[in-house]
């Protein structure tokens, strides 16, 4: 009954979730990018999927294994990350951006490898579309969901991040705790809601994560619509 129950909590619901890190290319030899590994995102589209969801993740260049059953499409830059999101967006549900996507990219992106020479050397940066941001200003019947890793402040942080995205919850993730974050297995946790809830979630594996998380949301999306 139990077990029933739980694979069709999200029965028909579209569910779209990104993961990993971007990488922002400067030469045909080097680019800038950051730890992450993709396995929360990862975990999310197999528990999604578990739960009875259509889940599409959109993954930077990671290497994991495709989840059974899950539409994977794979992207490298943070713009291409935009691009294909905004192009699922009307037809999703949930949209979960687990991604650890750049803020910045080099301005100058060159087609030969560059040569060194003596002295230091400056690559000048731009800020990339901050692709959370602008589904959160174009938000209708989605329920959006942010993810953020910090090492102090989390709840302040989290409270921000919430109001300016437009966000329906965020999932800040301790990066201090011992164990957790980056590229490990495990994640300690507060999520917050724009109603207000606040759960303080313990170092747990990221699949455990990944079914709290949904299991939250199907509540709060239930809450929603009665
Ligand atoms: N995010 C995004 N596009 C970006 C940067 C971030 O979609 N260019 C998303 C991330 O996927 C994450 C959320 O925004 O879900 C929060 O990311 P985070 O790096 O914590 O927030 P920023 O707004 O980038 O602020 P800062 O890095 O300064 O803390
Ligand atoms: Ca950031």
């Amino acid at each position: 009954e139990q077990q029933y129950a739980q694979k069709t909590l999200l029965k028909g619901k579209k569910v779209l979730i990104t993961a990993g890190p971007t990488r922002e290319k400067i030469d045909p030899v080097r680019y800038f990018t950051n730890p992450s590994s993709g396995k929360m995102g990862f975990a999310l589209a197999r528990q999604a999927k578990v739960l009875g969801a259509e889940v599409t993740l959109i993954a930077g260049p990671v290497s994991l294994p495709t989840p059974q059953g899950v539409d994977r499409v794979d992207v490298t830059t943070a713009e291409e990350m935009y691009e294909q999101v905004l192009a699922r967006y009307k037809d999703s549900d949930i949209v979960i951006k687990s991604a650890a996507v750049a803020d910045y990219r080099p301005k100058q992106v060159f087609d030969k490898k560059m040569k060194k020479s003596p002295g230091d050397y400056t690559v000048e940066m731009e800020r990339t579309r901050d692709i959370l941001q602008e589904l959160g200003d174009r938000k209708e019947h989605q329920y959006l969901i942010g993810f953020a890793a910090e090492t102090n402040d989390l709840e302040h942080y989290g409270e921000q991040k919430l109001t300016k995205k437009n966000l329906d919850a965020i999932v800040m993730n301790n990066i201090a705790e011992q164990g957790a974050g980056f590229n490990y297995d495990t994640n300690a946790s507060i999520y917050l809601t724009k109603h207000g809830k606040r759960i303080h979630w313990p170092l747990m594996s990221k699949d455990d994560l990944a079914a709290n998380i949904l299991q939250l949301t199907s509540t709060e999306l239930v809450g929603e619509d009665s």
